[in-house]
């Protein structure tokens, strides 16, 4: 049987492509129905921080389920919920310590936005209700999350539904004036996002949204190392709350468990999801300081959010069994010192024409690649060099995640690749060489259709 649409009864992301089915997953490996092996190069999208097959993981899920699955965390709380926020909170710079359980990023966006919202209302401050976002940038898919994402094409058919978000230009050092090093441009030191404040007026903006360090969206886009201490203190001096979206780069993706505590910065709201759980559930979290919550357990006495699933015990089972198996096998650190390696072995790619810049920490990568390197001229969209570059890993047995179309007139090809931090330096050299080979395919490719 084809797994192509039509001839399935799966409703698949891509209707045009064939799907390999997976049977089994081992560390770095995924193994599909034909037995062909494939390098999990970028842990699915940027999830399976643990590895596959980890089987305490899978057991301690059954066990949850067996013991009771599921309970309204509108009526009951539970062991499993009970731990896992308490392992947060203790892994969580700050004075963020408590934690509201979700399943997918999306969800913790959009109930982070909520509670800085619901926050200022019941302060008394009903004028700060405007969301102040990046560009590029990306938060997600459900409806609020999309709004405060900037990525056009994603918003193509819905731009009706959409709220009006503002915004200011992110750190992309690649991009950039200053190129990342002092003395840094108005988007690489925070004063950009100063000037957003102070344009829209401060007693207007609610909070402002933002990845620490970019996901797909700036393909691993670095800030310098001043930057997130000065937004900090801008988002402080003029009320604005911070909320940091760590979905992608938390749960010690960089190499810490946030990726904002290694610019020693706490925000006023965290999110967290993708790697909290390994793939083994879906499994997001809201963590938040009770400076926020008290204004609520003052006032009205609720967080005015419910979703049936929050709470939901075998999924924060699944997280507490991931960040165990974490700490006991310090995976983080492992993450921080074979991120060094990747990132030494990358460099190697610099060797071809078209790719213009590698960069990001930890475990997580980004390579860009442009069509002429000296005036960094990306590709133009009908090469599809992004998608077809995948393709040609996928054919060579690596997954790498793809992103087109970050810059703001919809151009732009980056390959991401963030692979298990169980990964060692040989992997490492597999998936760079791979990865080199399937370059050279998409070059020749884009240069025959030329
Ligand atoms: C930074 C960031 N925030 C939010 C999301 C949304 O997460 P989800 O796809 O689980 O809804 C993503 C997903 O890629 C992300 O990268």
């Amino acid at each position: 049987m084809s797994h192509k649409y039509p001839s399935s009864h799966v409703l698949y992301r891509k209707l045009t492509r064939e799907y390999p089915r997976i049977a089994r997953g081992d560390g770095c490996y995924l193994y599909d129905d034909q037995g062909r092996r494939y390098l999990d190069g970028s842990g699915g999208a940027y999830v399976v921080n643990v590895g596959h097959g980890v089987s305490e993981i899978a057991e301690a899920l059954a066990c949850q389920a067996g013991r009771v699955a599921y309970v309204s965390g509108t009526t009951f709380t539970s062991d499993p919920v009970e731990e896992f926020a308490a392992e947060i909170a203790q892994l969580s710079p700050g004075d963020l310590d408590l934690v509201y359980p979700l399943g997918s990023g999306s969800e913790a966006v959009e109930a982070a936005l909520k509670l800085a919202r619901q926050y200022w209302v019941e302060s008394g401050r009903t004028k700060k209700h405007k969301l102040l976002a990046l560009a590029p940038s990306y938060h997600g898919n459900t409806l609020l999350a999309l709004s405060a994402s900037s990525r056009e094409q994603y918003k193509t058919y819905y731009r009706e539904w959409l709220v009006p978000v503002v915004r200011a230009p992110a750190s992309y050092p690649y991009r950039c004036q200053c190129g990342g090093v002092a003395p840094l441009c108005a988007e690489c030191s925070g004063a950009a996002i100063e000037a957003a404040i102070l344009r829209e007026g401060p007693d207007t903006v609610a909070a402002l949204i933002a990845e620490p360090v970019g996901g797909s969206s700036s393909g691993a886009s670095v800030p310098a190392a001043e930057y997130w201490p000065r937004v900090r203190e801008i988002c402080s001096r003029y009320e604005v709350l911070l909320v940091a979206d760590e979905i992608l780069t938390g749960a010690g993706r960089t190499g810490t468990w946030s990726a904002l505590e290694s610019y020693g910065v706490v925000p006023d709201i965290m999110v967290l999801g993708k790697g909290l759980a390994g793939g083994y559930a879906p499994l997001s979290a809201v963590v938040a300081p009770r400076r926020l919550v008290d204004v609520l357990a003052r006032g009205s006495g609720v967080f005015l959010h419910a979703q049936t699933f929050s709470h939901h015990a075998t999924l924060c089972a699944a997280g507490v069994a991931t960040i165990r198996y974490l700490q006991r096998h310090g995976l983080i650190q492992r993450c921080a010192a074979m991120g060094r390696v990747l990132h030494q072995r990358l460099q190697e790619l610099r060797s071809f024409a078209c790719v213009g810049d590698v960069r990001g920490k930890g475990l997580l990568a980004g390579i860009e690649f442009v069509e002429d390197r000296s005036t960094q001229r990306p590709f133009p969209p009908s090469a599809r060099f992004a998608e077809s570059f995948a393709a040609n890993a996928l054919d060579r047995g690596l997954v790498v995640w793809p992103n087109a179309g970050q810059l703001a007139d919809g151009t732009g090809d980056l390959a991401m690749l963030a692979p298990p931090f169980v990964i060692d330096e040989q992997q490492i050299g597999e998936m760079v060489t791979l990865f080199g080979e399937a370059v050279e395919q998409t070059v020749s490719q884009v240069k025959a259709t030329r």
